[in-house]
């Protein structure tokens, strides 16, 4: 298991606060919070529509929240997930894109992990930095 930081738990556990209000049709419960510029934590949990395309993931829920707060740049982001699949315990390509636009520095840590019933399985955690996980974003 990777050593994380109380911060990063703070994240996770606020994450998963968050998946627990997922509105999930016919995918599965996603959390994320970010730790925004103002030092706060902001949740966001993904809500789908019966047509495809309309629901939105957490991860940009929660970049949402801490715009709404008046925040334009976060420094950190944790996202958990129900899924199965452990290859899908990580943000799309979508949301690599909007906390790209949104992030302080190309080395802001992204902590993944599974959660189950809306807990933190610590044992699964993994963290990576966005330039990793999305080394060239679109900028104009
Ligand atoms: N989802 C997220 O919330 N974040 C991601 O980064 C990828 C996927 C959501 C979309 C959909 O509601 C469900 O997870 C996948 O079926």
């Amino acid at each position: 298991m990777i050593k994380i930081g109380e911060a990063e738990r703070e994240l996770l556990k606020e994450a998963s606060k968050a998946l627990g209000n997922a509105h999930v049709l016919w995918g599965f419960s996603v959390g994320a919070a970010v730790l925004a510029e103002d030092g706060k934590i902001y949740g966001g949990c993904n809500v789908e529509s019966w047509v495809s395309g309309l629901g939105i993931c957490a991860e940009r829920n929660a970049i949402h929240h801490a715009i709404l707060h008046g925040n334009k740049r976060i420094k950190e982001i944790a996202v958990v997930s129900e899924a199965k699949n452990k290859s899908e315990i990580k943000p799309c390509g979508a949301c690599l894109q909007y906390i790209s636009d949104f992030a302080e520095s190309p080395e802001i840590k992204i902590v993944m992990a599974k959660a189950e019933k809306a807990r933190v399985l610590f044992e699964t955690v993994k963290v990576k930095t966005l330039k990793e996980l999305f080394p060239e974003p679109f900028k104009k």
